[in-house]
């Protein structure tokens, strides 16, 4: 054993225990009490958590985008999800015509290889068929280790959407080769018929692009997307889920069977539209944007109950400079906010302070992830498991600034919140290398996450 983390409060998605946990060659070897190794290290976790490193199953690094580029590249992105606790990463790599799949990963791939500093794994967002031929492609992207493609309802004019009938076909060849398909729902039409009115009537400020695109924009795409993915019996897999009327779609779905998926994000837990009537509004401009109440509370019920599986970020983030452009125009700000760094911290938080049990903290932010997504080694504290581990100190408060983040940006929508409870240590395949609010690790040490197909 080379290391022993010893007497911490060991959490699954089922029960928390105190527990040492023994490493040897960056994987879980013991899970018990009084464990002793001559030469091991020991690392003293007496009144701390010890939970499996998040997976981000949701990202978009140096994505190309609303005129830009996100903020945060491989490098900063992936260091501030260790310094937040998040050791796997999912980015989106977005095909374009012409080029396939495992080409399309691959240049990414090279590009997050030489500096990631925590693992990473990626789903590939298909813009074009290819005349078809991507299609015969789904199998070897199954063998390369990426099982899981997403189709956006909406970027029209982003060259970027989908329509149905390519999801369609999509969802039929996905279900054959043991893929998820996973989508952003949105209607495309109305959102443009909305904004063309508002522009027109000069209504141009934040509160605009809400309303350009509110709760029953998406809702119609929720349950168009789960009416394809039932009729053809395939699994489907919704991003970053902001809607109550969607939430009870897929709530209804589950019971009747079907395998559907629900992800949502922290910024449509924590806040509701009236952040576009702030003054820095434009700064919390995502699509889906944030719902009113209704949909917020809705979507913590459904975290409880299991409906909604997973907690990721669509970390996208973008310079204050950028969403300056669209001060006076809200089409003209670049849609992303950030999170990487805040989402460990606020589900646990949540969990500090009653709202879920930490069992669920882990469960929707380590285990349903890894799960759903085929990482076999991530996700739970297991001997033969990957030693991602989390180290939390409960009674550690923090506040939220873009100034004690780890990232590239400039400023985020979390900025002043508090969270109670706070990481202090991150592990990666055993390696410590976040410790008391520094990065310690080496980039580049992050590696590409094979991931298993469906069976
Ligand atoms: O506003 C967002 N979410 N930007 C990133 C792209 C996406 O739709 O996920
Ligand atoms: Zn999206
Ligand atoms: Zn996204």
């Amino acid at each position: 054993m080379d290391l022993i983390i010893r007497n911490g409060t060991v959490v699954t998605p089922s029960e928390s225990f105190v527990a040492d946990v023994g490493i040897a060659g960056g994987k879980i070897s013991a899970i018990g009490r009084d464990l002793s190794a001559p030469g091991a290290k020991v690392s003293d976790a007496t009144g701390k958590l010890v939970l499996p490193g998040a997976i981000d199953v949701h990202t978009h690094l140096a994505m190309p985008f609303g005129g830009t580029v996100s903020a945060d590249d491989y490098e900063s992105g992936t260091r501030a999800a260790v310094c937040g606790g998040v050791t796997t990463v999912f980015d989106y790599a977005i095909q374009r015509k012409g080029k396939g799949i495992v080409e399309t990963v691959e240049a990414r791939r090279a590009m997050a290889a030489p500096v990631a500093c925590a693992d990473f794994a990626f789903h590939c967002a298909i813009t074009d068929l290819n005349g078809g031929s991507i299609l015969d492609e789904f199998s070897s992207a199954v063998a390369y280790g990426v099982p899981s493609l997403k189709c956006f309802m909406v970027y029209k004019k982003e060259g970027m959407m989908v329509d149905d009938g390519t999801l369609a076909k999509i969802l039929v060849r996905a279900k054959e080769t043991g893929m998820m398909t996973n989508v952003h729902a949105e209607n495309p039409d109305v959102i443009d018929m909305r904004v063309a009115q508002f522009l027109a009537e000069g209504k141009k400020s934040p509160w605009y692009h809400y309303l350009s695109r509110p709760e029953f924009v998406e809702a119609e795409a929720d349950v168009r997307a789960i009416h394809w993915a039932k009729a053809f019996g395939a699994p489907l897999y919704i991003v970053h889920l902001a809607n109550k009327e969607g939430v009870e779609a897929v709530s209804k779905a589950r019971a009747e069977g079907h395998e559907i998926y629900a992800e949502t994000c922290p910024q449509y837990l924590n806040f509701t539209c009236d952040v576009y009537k702030r003054e820095d509004g434009r700064n919390f401009v995502c699509s889906p944007p944030i719902k009113g109440a209704d949909s917020r509370d809705a979507l913590w019920d459904a975290i409880r109950r299991g409906d909604v599986m997973t907690v990721a970020t669509d970390h996208c983030p973008f310079q204050q400079s950028e969403k300056d452009w669209g001060k006076d125009d809200f089409t003209k700000i670049p849609n992303g906010c950030a999170g990487i760094e805040n989402l460990y911290p606020y589900m646990l938080g949540a969990a500090n302070e009653g709202r879920i049990t930490f069992n669920k903290a882990v469960e929707v932010c380590a285990a349903n992830p890894a799960k759903i997504f085929g990482c076999e080694a991530k996700g739970s504290l297991a001997v033969g498991k990957d030693a991602d581990i989390v180290v939390y100190d409960p009674g550690k408060d923090f506040t939220i600034s873009a100034k004690n983040m780890h990232s590239n940006y400039d400023h985020t929508i979390w900025e002043g919140v508090s969270v109670r409870g706070y990481p202090v240590q991150t592990y990666l395949r055993g390696s410590l290398v976040y410790d008391n609010g520094a990065y310690v690790g080496t980039p580049g040490e992050g590696a590409f996450v094979k991931r298993a197909g469906r069976s």
